[in-house]
């Protein structure tokens, strides 16, 4: 799939290290491997990689739900890759499934629920902190998700 400007890409060095950016005219990334213009990306295909000025391979890829949850912006404890697989297999969570997250702090896991209940499913999220909402607002609508959420500025001691 080709990329286009304004797609979020996961760029993977040769060496391991890893940056989550968005495609735009007149940005660079500057690594300790090279720079990267990120205007050059637009037409090529995730999965390629392009050299850095320093003549080393990043390879460029389609974020999934951990590179989201690894990049994101975090105002409070998350629930990490590691727990959120048993969960969501113990809650058995899938397709138009209709959810409840308690404390959406920062929204990994509201973004691992809403990715798997689909277009179709419901994920309601409350959280009493509103500046913690704001904070999973952005990352859910970064990811294409916001749709999919319900949020809830409540206590859940006043019930659900
Ligand atoms: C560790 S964070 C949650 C992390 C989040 N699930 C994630 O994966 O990014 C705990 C959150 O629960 C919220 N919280 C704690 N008690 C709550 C309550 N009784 N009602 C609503 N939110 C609550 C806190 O404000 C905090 O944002």
């Amino acid at each position: 799939m080709p990329i286009r400007e304004g797609d979020r890409v996961y760029i993977l060095l040769e060496d391991g290290r890893d940056y989550l950016v968005r495609v735009e005219q007149g940005k660079s990334l500057g690594t300790h491997l090279g720079n990267i213009d990120l205007g050059e990306l637009p037409g090529r295909e995730f999965g390629e990689y392009i050299l850095t000025t320093g003549g080393k391979r990043a390879f460029l890829l389609q974020p999934g739900v951990v590179e989201n949850i690894f990049h994101m912006r975090r105002k409070t404890q998350i629930v990490y890759p590691k727990d959120l697989g048993y969960i969501l297999l113990m809650l058995d969570v899938k397709e138009k499934d209709r959810v409840i997250d308690v404390g959406l702090g920062s929204g990994a896991m509201c973004g691992a629920l809403a990715r798997l209940v689909g277009e179709e499913g419901k994920v309601y999220a409350y959280e009493r902190r509103e500046e913690f909402i704001v904070v999973a607002k952005r990352n859910l609508e970064e990811w294409g998700l916001l749709d999919r959420v319900v949020i809830r500025l409540q206590d859940i001691e006043e019930g659900f």
